[in-house]
């Protein structure tokens, strides 16, 4: 497979995973989803990344994502790191984490560097919406640990923006000002938005946010 772009048919697999084998369209349903990787397991920053994302998860259930973790290490070893990450994070791993042990999802959704020597490339993230397309990929150092209330932030703009004619400004948050789509003219803007909208350029129209 080429390599992946935003737009993309997110890749289907079947997994074993420490919650059951799965497989990955099927377990998406209609939900969006969030997969993450790890080039392996007890490795430092991961361990606070899953901690982390487990506490997020009431966040993510409200928002009907569906949250999949990876690591390149086998089934047994994802349940004892997962003790750890209870032990020093406060909050075991409450998703499925996929037992990739010889890569081949990670393979499949090219997060290998070119020569596949480097295993610690393996630390993408993917937003995937309903229609199983790839939304969002990001894909981190081993040095620098993920900020996930970045990835609910952009799903959130993901969201709004799949249901209303608009594009969210530079470190956008729910329930802020957003922008009307570049390529909605005027006359359907009156349409959409009754109430008006501020004309900063005429390329640059701010509404409220229409879910606020
Ligand atoms: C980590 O600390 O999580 C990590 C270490 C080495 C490679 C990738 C990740």
């Amino acid at each position: 497979m080429g390599q992946l772009r935003l737009g993309d048919e997110a890749p289907d697999f079947t997994a074993d995973t420490t919650q059951g084998s799965i497989r990955f369209h099927e377990w998406l349903g209609d939900s969006w989803g969030v997969l993450f990787s790890h080039p392996a397991d007890f490795t430092p920053v991961c361990t606070t990344e899953l901690g982390y994302t487990a506490k997020l998860k009431p966040e993510f259930d409200q928002r009907g994502v569906k949250v999949i973790g990876l690591s390149i290490d086998p089934l047994d070893s994802h349940v004892e790191w997962s003790k750890d990450i209870e032990e020093t994070q406060g909050h075991a791993p409450n998703f499925p984490m996929i037992a990739d042990a010889d890569g081949t999802v990670a393979d499949l959704y090219g997060m290998f560097d070119q020569t596949k020597a480097d295993k610690q490339t393996a630390r993408s993230v993917f937003v995937i919406g309903p229609d199983k397309k790839i939304k969002l990929m990001i894909t981190y150092p081993a040095s620098t640990g993920r900020n996930f209330d970045e990835i609910l932030r952009v799903i959130d703009s993901l969201q709004l923006t799949a249901n209303y004619k608009v594009a969210t400004p530079v470190n956008w948050n729910r329930g802020e000002d957003v922008i009307i789509g570049a390529s909605v003219t005027d006359e359907e803007a009156k349409e959409a938005f009754p109430d008006g909208w501020e004309t900063v350029k005429p390329y640059l129209r701010k509404v409220p946010d229409p879910t606020a």
